[in-house]
């Protein structure tokens, strides 16, 4: 475990993951960019440097566009991670234009508001059927009944991915996400490794198979794409195909039992809800922005930018919090309080720039769903026990959501 700092941000802390929003009022009551010296990065909590910044060219996903681990003040990555960096590398979330604008158009097309629109019928009659199924239960876990459930058959339909196999995606997605929290222990790489090369060889038999006989699907249409053009290597297929199916569910699965978490301790608000489901557009941004899914997103700095007189060099690592900005009182009125009729509300949960969230749409769509058939079907559902949080820091989440449906 790295030593702590003495600023109170301690990722590694149960009580600070439980509820950094006071960590993050003291962070930016401090100033506007800190050097946190457990994990040698500089951490930014205000909203408008993390806005400006997310839109920086100066600052990067990777760098490896431009420098050589060397010439970038690196070590490379231990060779057995290999697999693991392979797959994550040439995913669009970790690769800078020209690639990532090349990669990015290709896959945008699956993610247009009118394809996203044409999915909605579906979405909603999946969430109408897992909310029937835990109402006739009398309840059970949120996490795994619901919020589980419905963006990981989002994502594999989209994909193309065998009903029969599904099962895999959760473990393989949760053994490398484990990979972006903060200084990962070597059993978190080991264990992401070993999905990296099971994911990979998965993809690359079923990508076979698509291109004998391609089919309505995603990997058949990114293919075909890349068999006409050339536009996509292999590689890049296989990686942008693990990114939109973990991408495509891990973030909503956590939002969804994060607010529903939320509204069981705002029982005022939730009543309201409850009278009024035409907030439903306005709960979700607003469970978004007060409970941040992803916390944290890092950026190299590959050419010298001053935050505040400070000036951070080229080599250096940016970390923006995500949490803090969505808390801060410069842009959200009162931004501890959780108000579900919340009408201006530029959080940065789905974040900016180019690299911004391809699949909100998609995610606003689910969440709306979920959120929308657990009212009308489940309109006394209730925890059943204080859930447990994740450890995890960046990938904000609970281990399940037991809840009774009277
Ligand atoms: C509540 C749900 C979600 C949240 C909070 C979320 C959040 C984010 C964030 C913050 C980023 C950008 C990270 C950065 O700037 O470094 C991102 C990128 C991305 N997200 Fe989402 N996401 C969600 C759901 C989804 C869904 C449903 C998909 C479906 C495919 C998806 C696919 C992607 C992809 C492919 C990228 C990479 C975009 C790029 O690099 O150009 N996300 N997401």
């Amino acid at each position: 475990m790295a030593a702590r700092s003495d600023l109170a941000f301690d990722p590694w802390d149960p009580e600070f993951v439980a509820d950094p929003y006071p960590v993050y009022a003291a962070l930016r009551a401090r100033g506007r960019v800190h050097h946190y010296e457990p994990t040698n990065q500089w951490l930014v909590p205000h909203h408008a440097d993390v806005s400006a910044l997310l839109r920086d060219r100066r600052l990067g996903r990777t760098y490896r566009h431009r420098f050589t681990h060397e010439e970038f003040g690196r070590t490379p990555p231990p060779p057995e991670h290999e697999p693991f960096h392979t797959l994550n590398d040439h995913g669009m979330l970790d690769l800078e234009p020209p690639d990532h604008t090349r990669i990015r158009r290709l896959v945008s097309k699956a993610f247009t508001p009118r394809t996203v629109r044409r999915l909605e019928p579906y979405v909603r009659r999946l969430a109408d059927e897992l909310v029937c199924r835990l109402v006739e239960a009398g309840g059970g876990d949120l996490l795994t009944d619901v919020a589980e459930p419905l963006p990981v058959a989002v994502i594999a339909q989209m994909l193309g991915i065998p009903e029969a196999d599904r099962g895999l995606l959760r473990p393989w997605s949760a053994d490398i996400c484990g990979m972006y929290e903060l200084n990962p222990s070597e059993e978190t790489a080991a264990r992401a490794v070993r999905a990296s090369v099971e994911f990979s060889a998965y993809l690359r038999e079923l990508i076979a198979e698509r291109r004998k006989e391609p089919g309505e699907d995603l990997i058949s249409g990114l293919i075909a794409a890349y068999d006409e053009g050339e536009r996509l290597t292999e590689q890049e297929l296989v990686s942008t195909c693990v990114l939109l199916l973990n991408a495509g569910h891990e973030a909503t699965v956590n939002a969804t039992v994060n607010g529903w978490w939320a509204l069981f301790r705002h029982p005022a608000q939730l009543a309201a809800l409850r009278a009024d489901h035409s907030l439903v557009p306005t709960a979700v941004e607003e469970l978004l922005r007060y409970d941040t899914p992803l916390q944290l997103f890092e950026r190299w700095v590959l050419d010298d930018i001053e935050i505040d007189g400070t000036v951070i060099p080229r080599g250096a690592e940016i970390a923006m919090l995500f949490g803090s900005a969505n808390h801060d009182p410069a842009v959200f009125a009162e931004p501890e309080r959780l108000d579900l009729t919340r009408r201006d509300n530029p959080h940065i949960s789905f974040s900016a720039g180019i690299h911004y969230c391809i699949g909100a749409p998609l995610a606003r769509v689910e969440l709306a769903a979920s959120m929308t058939a657990l009212l009308r079907r489940a309109p006394a559902l209730r925890p059943a026990a204080e859930p447990e949080r994740k450890p995890n820091f960046v990938i904000r989440g609970l281990k399940g959501l037991p809840v009774v449906v009277a």
